[in-house]
C-alpha cells in the first residue's frame, strides 16, 4: 500500500483518478487542491469518507504549505494534475496560467526535490514525480495522416498550451539537472462525468437542456481525439506504476471527431434519451446549433499516436467514443444537482450565457 499525493484532485481528471485509486486499489490518497473555480469537492463525495482518503486545501504556489503536507503525509509518489486548464480563459487572461502552470509547477518541483533528497536510499529509488500534461504542447496537425508521437517537437499555440509546455520543460530539467525521478504523460481531450460546464461536451449537453444556443467556433471542422476520463485514469495508474523514469508517454483515445460531429451526436443522443426534457417550442435539439466567431489561434487538429503506452505498458482504452459519450450524456441527465450547483453558485458563465 502506497501513499499517493494528487494535485488538482478536485478537478475533472484528478477526481476520476482519485475515485479510481480509492475504488480499485488499496493505496492511500491525499488530494492537494486550492479549489479554484474548477475545483469541486462534490466530485469526490463518493470516496471522501473512505479512511484511505485525505484532502488538504493548498495552493501549489505556496511552498511552505507544500513542505508541510509532504512532511506530514510522506507520499511515495506525486501525480501533478493541478492547472488552469481552459484555453478560452487563457486567451482572456493568461496570468493565472503563468502563476499556476509555470510558477506552481516550479514550486512543487522544488518542494519535491527537497523532500526526495532527504529520503532514505531505498525509498528514494522508488519515488516518482508524475507530471500530467496535454497534447496541446505539440501545436496542431494540418493533414489527416499525421499523429503526435513522443518525439514530436513542441509548438504550443495558446497561452494555456505555452504554459503547459513550459511546465513539461521544467519537469525534464529537474530530472536532468537534479536527478529527480520524473515521468511525463501528454494526453488528448478527455470527456466524462464531472467535466466542468465550460468545456465543449458538458456545455453542449447543459445548454441544449436549457434551450440555449450550442456555440460552434468557426466552421466546426476542427478535430479533437476524445478519451473517456476513466480510461485516462487507468493509463495514469499504469504509467505511475510501470512507466520508466525519464520517459514520456502519449495517451489518446483513437477517437478523432470534428467538433460539429460531436455536437450533432450529442443532439441525437438527447433526442433519444431526453425527448421529454426538450424545452417548450423546440422541435429538435440540433436546431440550437449556432456558428459563432472562431477561437483566436484555434488549433485545427489533434491526434495521438498512443502505440508506445500500448506496447510498453499494455494500456488501451476500453470505451469507444459512442459508448463513452452515451454514458456521459446519461450521467449529466442523472446528475443535474452536480452541474446546477456550479451554474447557480460558483461559475460566472457570462461568456457563454450559462448563468442567465
Ligand atoms: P480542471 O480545470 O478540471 O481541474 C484543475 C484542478 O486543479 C482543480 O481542482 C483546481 O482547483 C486545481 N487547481 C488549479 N490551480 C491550482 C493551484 N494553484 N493549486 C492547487 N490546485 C489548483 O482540469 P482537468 O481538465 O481535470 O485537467 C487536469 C490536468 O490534466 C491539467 O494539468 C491539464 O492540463 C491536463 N490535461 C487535461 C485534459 C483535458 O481534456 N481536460 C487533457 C490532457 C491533459
Ligand atoms: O487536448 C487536450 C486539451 O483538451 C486539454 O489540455 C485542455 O485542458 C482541455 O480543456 C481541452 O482543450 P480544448 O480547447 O480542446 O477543449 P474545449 O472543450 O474548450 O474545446 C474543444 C473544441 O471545441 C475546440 O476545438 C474548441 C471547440 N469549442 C469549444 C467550446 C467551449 C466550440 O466549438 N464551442 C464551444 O462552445
Amino acid at each position: 500500500m502506497k501513499q499517493f499525493l494528487i494535485t488538482g484532485g478536485a478537478g475533472f481528471i484528478g477526481s476520476a483518478l482519485v475515485r479510481y485509486l480509492i475504488n480499485e486499489t488499496d493505496h492511500r490518497v491525499l488530494v492537494v487542491d486550492k479549489l479554484s473555480y474548477a475545483g469541486n469537492l462534490a466530485s469526490l463525495a463518493s470516496v471522501s469518507q473512505n479512511t484511505r482518503f485525505a484532502y488538504e486545501q493548498v495552493d501549489i504556489c505556496d511552498r511552505p504549505e507544500l513542505d508541510r503536507v509532504l512532511k506530514h503525509y510522506k507520499p511515495d509518489c506525486i501525480m501533478h494534475l493541478a492547472a488552469e486548464s481552459h484555453v478560452d480563459r487563457s486567451i482572456d487572461g493568461p496570468i493565472a496560467f503563468i502563476e499556476t502552470n509555470i510558477v506552481g509547477t516550479y514550486q512543487l518541483l522544488e518542494a519535491a526535490r527537497s523532500y526526495w533528497n532527504a529520503m532514505a536510499d531505498e525509498r528514494k529509488k522508488s519515488f516518482i514525480f508524475h507530471h500530467i500534461s496535454t497534447d496541446e504542447v505539440f501545436g496542431d496537425l494540418h493533414d489527416e495522416a499525421s499523429f503526435f508521437t513522443e518525439t514530436t517537437p513542441y509548438a504550443p499555440s495558446s497561452p494555456y498550451s505555452a504554459t503547459k509546455a513550459s511546465s513539461d520543460h521544467l519537469v525534464r530539467a529537474w530530472l536532468r539537472t537534479y536527478g529527480l525521478p520524473v515521468v511525463v504523460t501528454n494526453c488528448s481531450n478527455n470527456y466524462g462525468p464531472c467535466h466542468f460546464p465550460e468545456k465543449l461536451i458538458p456545455l453542449t449537453i447543459i445548454n441544449a437542456l436549457a434551450g440555449k444556443a450550442l456555440p460552434v467556433y468557426g466552421n466546426g471542422q476542427q478535430v479533437r481525439d476524445w478519451l473517456y476520463v476513466e480510461d485516462h485514469a487507468r493509463a495514469l495508474y499504469a504509467v505511475v506504476n510501470s512507466g520508466k523514469v525519464g520517459e514520456n508517454y502519449n495517451i489518446g483515445g483513437h477517437n478523432e471527431r470534428k467538433n460539429i460531429e460531436v455536437i450533432e451526436t450529442i443532439c441525437a443522443l438527447l433526442e433519444e434519451l431526453a425527448a421529454d426534457r426538450k424545452p417548450a417550442g423546440l422541435t429538435n435539439y440540433r436546431d440550437l446549433i449556432t456558428y459563432v466567431a472562431d477561437r483566436p489561434g484555434h488549433d485545427q487538429r489533434y491526434a495521438i499516436d498512443a502505440s508506445k503506452i500500448a506496447r510498453e505498458l499494455g494500456w488501451t482504452p476500453q470505451e469507444t467514443f459512442e459508448s463513452g459519450l452515451r454514458k456521459t450524456v446519461i450521467w449529466y441527465l442523472d446528475n443535474p444537482n452536480w452541474w446546477q450547483a456550479i451554474l447557480d453558485d460558483r461559475y460566472h458563465g457570462e461568456r457563454l450565457g450559462l448563468s442567465q
